[in-house]
């Protein structure tokens, strides 16, 4: 859980504790003071000038120990199942109680050829519990659509499985955090295992730097390949960079440059109509 709804009841028995406590009328300990090693902020509100917010952010709970995940079945989709189940109540990204609790895992095909890996799911992902659902997941069928693809043909996934949480969140979003990503790899980690595709594509920096632990600058680590366990790995732009680049045709030029080295390396077919897309006119 990352947030309390606190009604008007609650909020007036906390403004009416917070002001025994000032006026020393009550016996209520001082809370202890938070052990350093204890994961990062504190951001529970207590002071009464924010008590009327109809939000409190909990305070992360202590990581817990990452479970070993044990996978069941004989085809990768059974498999996939199995790492699902676990990932509902996947412990490590429970405890950081900055995560939202719906799991939104991955879609596309078991078998497939290419992986294409975000960051997290936002609020309509979350809606539909499917990845890349909203505005970025229309650009980015539009990518896959210029190389020939059908999105049920690749199979999409996020580096985070759970919609980063934000006080007073409504279809807001934020990108997750190293701590949320780095709760979350172990789960990425098995799904690559598992479906053993060709290529992976990882779109955007929170990808790159889950996967390659490379700083997550894009403009410095696209346009070559780089590896995650022995799988090809090409970064480039999120699609929601592309639907707020101003320099649009040369950066689509970029990110389709990335998509014709995938093509290549994935033997998929590729025109010369194709290989013009964004070029500017002559
Ligand atoms: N952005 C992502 O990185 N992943 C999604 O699933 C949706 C938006």
């Amino acid at each position: 859980m990352t947030h309390l709804h606190l009604d008007s009841d609650a909020r007036s028995s906390l403004r009416g504790l917070s002001e025994r406590i000032r006026g020393g009328k009550t016996n209520v300990e001082a809370p202890a003071a938070v052990p350093a090693a204890k994961p990062r902020p504190v951001p529970v509100m207590l002071a009464e000038e924010e008590m009327d917010r109809e939000e409190v952010l909990v305070a992360p709970r202590p990581q817990a120990p990452a479970p070993r995940l044990v996978i069941d079945g004989a085809s990768r989709a059974d498999k996939l199942a199995s790492l699902r189940r676990q990932a509902e109540t996947w412990a490590p990204a429970q405890a950081l109680g900055t995560l939202r609790e719906v799991m939104v895992f991955a879609t596309g095909d078991p078998e497939a050829r290419l992986m294409l890996i975000g960051e997290a799911p936002g609020y309509e992902e979350e809606r539909k519990r499917e990845p890349f659902v909203g505005p970025a997941g229309q650009q980015l069928d539009k990518i896959l659509k210029a190389m020939g693809l059908e999105r049920a043909a690749v199979y999409l996934t996020n580096i985070v499985k759970f919609r980063p949480a934000a006080a007073r969140q409504t279809t807001n979003n934020r990108p997750p955090t190293p701590e949320e990503i780095a709760a979350c790899l172990p789960l990425l980690r098995e799904e690559i295992n598992i479906v053993r595709p060709q290529c992976i594509i990882a779109l955007g920096g929170c990808a790159a730097e889950g996967l390659l632990g490379a700083g997550g600058n894009i403009p410095a680590l696209r346009g070559s390949w780089h590896d995650f366990g022995g799988v090809p790995v090409r970064v480039t732009w999120h699609p929601s960079h592309l639907l707020r680049s101003t320099d649009d045709i040369a950066t689509k030029r970029l990110v389709w440059e990335d998509m014709l080295a995938v093509m290549e390396l994935t033997g998929l077919p590729i025109s010369d109509k194709q290989r013009g897309y964004f070029l500017p006119k002559v």
